[in-house]
């Protein structure tokens, strides 16, 4: 009696709920599906010579609630056009709400007019996803949170923190550790996971010398004797952590190790880190990671995380819970 009940609230969970992924992190996706409990819909994603892109759902979505997942990363542009397509799509094919679920938001960084005549990427790119048909948002880590402000539309923002902070006490001696950020940027961030691990506080003063080169001027902090932590929203080139590794190292750090929520990382990124004095380099799966065997990078899979935020949202609960640490 009892086991019909439970499968029948499991039944009532999901009901009409759908989940599709884009072409970017299709594994993740899987794995999001799996866990809410429900098949991944079916998509035709074609890309026509002249580099247009059609896309086809291949199932009824009529009055259904329809979760669309893919991160804005590897190809920026065709990343979003996919996304804006799968959403027009679904309005059109009468789904009852739509979500777009971006794991990495594309064009972050460049959230505000930090110079005569630029454009605010972010902004447009929030204001081409209402364009299109999103009802709601749910996005992970942003390099701004401010962003979620470029939305009339609700957004539930996720953050890595409760599945890094589990890892980090589970593995590491938090009595000699020193959270760090790699750049002034950062410090807010760091000196959350400073009070959550109890732990002093630095920072390392940093200048970028162009888009691949990054040059680490000072720590600010008691780093000598310690096992250093960078903390970082995302990496590509390695060039801020690394830059900021070896600072810490020539201040005396016994150890450093780094965590970033995004791993864009390049072959040239990973190459410079295998030689770098980071020890390991924690990151989540919110972008594809590629073949990381002999690199000393450690996933940590954000797949529950977004399959109960999509569980919750579908139900209309509450997601305060995903934020305890
Ligand atoms: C910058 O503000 C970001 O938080 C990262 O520090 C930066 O994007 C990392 O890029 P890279 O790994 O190429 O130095």
């Amino acid at each position: 009696m009892a086991a019909t009940k439970a499968s029948q609230s499991k039944a009532g969970a999901t009901k009409n709920l759908k989940i599709f992924a884009g072409s970017v992190n299709h594994l993740l996706a899987e794995q999001i599906a799996k866990k809410a409990g429900v098949p991944l819909g079916g998509v035709e994603i074609i890309r026509f010579p002249d580099n247009e892109t059609f896309i086809k759902i291949s199932e009824s979505i009529r009055g259904a609630d329809v979760f669309i997942i893919q991160p804005t990363c590897k190809q920026p542009n065709d990343a979003y056009m996919e996304l804006f397509l799968m959403i027009d799509a679904a309005r059109r094919a009468s789904a009852a709400r739509i979500t777009a679920v971006i794991p990495y938001y594309g064009y972050a960084r460049q959230d505000r007019k930090d110079q005569p005549r630029v454009p605010i990427s972010a902004a447009l790119v929030a204001k081409l996803l209402e364009a299109a048909g999103a009802d709601r948002v749910v996005t992970f880590h942003l390099h701004a949170p401010q962003i979620q402000g470029y939305f009339d539309i609700p957004v539930d923002h996720l953050e890595f923190s409760p599945v890094l902070l589990a890892y980090l006490k589970k593995t590491l001696k938090v009595k000699n550790l020193v959270v760090v950020s790699p750049d002034t940027g950062g410090v807010k961030a760091a000196n959350f996971y400073a009070k959550a691990l109890d732990t002093g506080i630095a920072f390392v003063a940093k200048q970028r010398t162009s888009g691949h080169e990054v040059k680490a001027l000072n720590v600010v902090g008691d780093v000598k004797g310690k096992d250093a932590i960078l903390i970082d929203d995302m990496t590509s080139t390695c060039g801020t952590l690394i830059a900021a590794a070896e600072m810490l190292k020539a201040n005396g750090a016994k150890s450093v190790r780094a965590a970033v929520t995004h791993a864009m990382l390049n072959q040239t990124g990973l190459d410079k880190l295998k030689t770098s004095p980071i020890r390991e380099l924690i990151v989540s799966d919110s972008v594809p990671l590629g073949d990381l065997k002999g690199y000393p990078v450690t996933v940590l899979s954000v797949s529950d995380l977004f399959a109960k935020a999509i569980l919750r949202i579908h139900n209309n609960q509450s997601i305060n819970e995903l934020f305890k640490v």
